[in-house]
């Protein structure tokens, strides 16, 4: 075996080395219009050929660093911080880490000082002794998982805190917002160390009720939170806004659908699309738009803001895929988790498609496990209907905290990339799967980096066909039914 110090030698370390975006998915939309960022992703090729040549690839170069430390040898590992920081650079990247956190990390490792620099070094001899020492005595133990735990772990410790991220979420006051806020300020919406700024968004009316909402937050005295806005004003809600959770606007009552409420709740949303394009962070503003009916208040204020991108714009339709799995594994008497490639189409509405064509359970075809009969006339209808039948037994009450639960992973998701998972979400068509472009129709995505890629290809049955065309009509119509506030 050659050894990493003599594969090091004489190489000179990627003091200028160029950073390109490994594509991962086949067709793949960039938050920031198929421009590609410099930044991203140390490409893997590139890696090799100047820090380890000789080696295929990262994994096998990898595989080889981790081997010699099972030898008993002392780890005979180059000590220059920047190779170092190009292995942990790329270690945070195969584990999926986001943009933002290889970017930060690149960010805080230029600023370290030669003082800390040192510090850094003599911690990690430190560490590779005690290792040593440990993999000395347990000399039978495989200590490949507790390596690569330990690799994540110290990778960490490039992740400081990023800059704050300007959340804006609208109807802050409500029941979804109540159990949003919260949530968000906790960290469970981008994780533990990105502080936030809240801009709440409430009418006139429900100001004095946002500001006990405010006083609860200070109390909860989240480290995460350095900044809360409570406001009337779209505008200061809006401003600098890096994420615009649109939840506030009237919810439907018993016995109605949600496209009842087009005409009422389409004003606030061409009001807020206006008040985004003019005040928010621009091509960078991400929008989820929960206010019923989401898909068409998502088409109006995409419409009105013209300066941020429509791929930034999506409508929630992960609430429907959640409780569509959770169903699915009650029949199926397994996890949630090991149910993958379940996925609703279309709009949230009644119409909507939760499909389980591509699902499976570990290695089996969810098609081949559910009893059809309960599939088509209890499961699609059921998922369907949900809202509905919550509103029912909680005396005309909507879904309040599974909405917000469900906000939560949408932009836990967006944000944070899924690893090849699919998420439910209605985005901008540009005519996938038949669908008219310029709707905003519930697909299987996959995120990475910020933005998201559309699942393509996946074989359609007459089944599913008919069902995906039937929320596509509906959608159309709802889009003409608000065409004059488009004018
Ligand atoms: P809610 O009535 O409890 O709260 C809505 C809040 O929005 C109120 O506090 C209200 O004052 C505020 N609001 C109204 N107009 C506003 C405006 N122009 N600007 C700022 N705030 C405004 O309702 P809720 O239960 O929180 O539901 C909110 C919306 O979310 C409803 O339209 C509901 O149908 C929808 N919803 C969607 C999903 C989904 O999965 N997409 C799930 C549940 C609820
Ligand atoms: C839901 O799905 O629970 C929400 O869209 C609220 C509703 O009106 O059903």
């Amino acid at each position: 075996m050659r050894s990493l110090s003599s594969l090091f030698k004489g190489q000179r370390l990627v003091k200028k080395k160029r950073f390109t975006r490994t594509k991962v998915y086949r067709k793949y939309s960039s938050g920031e219009h198929g421009k590609e960022d410099p930044k991203v992703n140390v490409d893997s090729e590139d890696f090799i050929k100047k820090v380890a040549p000789g080696f295929e690839d990262y994994k096998q170069f990898k595989n080889q660093f981790l081997s010699q430390a099972f030898t008993g040898k002392p780890v005979d590992i180059p000590q220059d911080l920047e190779t170092r920081f190009y292995m942990a650079r790329k270690n945070m990247e195969l584990s999926g880490a986001s943009a933002e956190d290889l970017d930060t990390m690149q960010k805080n490792f230029k600023k370290m000082t030669p003082k800390q620099q040192k510090i850094v070094d003599e911690v990690i001899k430190k560490r590779d002794q005690v290792f040593q020492d440990v993999m000395n005595k347990y000399k039978n133990v495989d200590f490949s998982p507790i390596l690569s735990r330990f690799n994540m772990t110290a990778e960490q410790t490039f992740r400081s805190e990023t800059e704050p991220v300007r959340v804006a979420v609208t109807g802050a006051a409500g029941q979804i917002g109540y159990a949003l806020i919260f949530r968000i300020a906790s960290g469970a919406m981008f994780g533990p160390k990105t502080p936030v700024i809240l801009q709440l968004l409430e009418v006139p009316q429900a100001l004095n009720s946002l500001k006990g909402v405010v006083m609860e937050l200070d109390d909860c005295a989240f480290p995460l939170v350095r900044g809360i806005v409570a406001t009337d004003s779209p505008e200061k809600a809006f401003e600098g806004a890096d994420w615009a959770l649109l939840v506030g606007a009237k919810p439907r009552g018993p016995g109605m659908e949600r496209s009842d409420l087009l005409q009422q709740n389409a004003a606030i949303f061409s009001v807020q699309g206006k008040a985004l394009n003019k005040v928010a962070k621009g091509k960078n503003t991400r929008v989820v738009v929960v206010g019923n009916p989401a898909n068409t208040n998502t088409y109006i204020t995409s419409a009105n803001a013209p300066l941020i991108p429509p791929q930034n714009f999506a409508a929630m339709t992960r609430l429907d895929q959640n409780r569509g799995i959770t169903q699915l594994a009650i029949n199926l008497k397994c996890n949630i988790n090991d149910i993958k490639n379940f996925v609703i189409w279309g709009n949230h509405s009644a119409t909507q498609f939760p499909d389980i064509s591509h699902a499976r359970l570990k290695d089996k075809l969810l098609t081949d496990l559910v009893d059809k009969k309960w599939y088509t006339s209890t499961f699609i209808p059921g998922v369907q209907k949900r809202g509905a039948e919550v509103i029912k037994a909680k005396d005309g009450k909507s879904s309040a905290a599974s909405a917000a639960s469900a906000l939560v992973d949408t932009v836990y998701d967006w944000y944070n990339g899924t690893k090849g998972r699919w998420a439910s979400l209605a985005v901008y068509s540009s005519g996938e799967y038949g669908v008219t472009k310029g709707l905003f129709y519930s697909y299987p995505v996959i995120h990475n980096n910020n933005s998201w890629g559309i699942v393509e290809d996946l074989p359609i049955d007459q089944f599913a066909a008919e069902k995906m065309e039937q929320s596509h009509q509906e959608l159309l119509q709802e889009r003409d039914a608000v065409a004059n506030l488009l004018k």
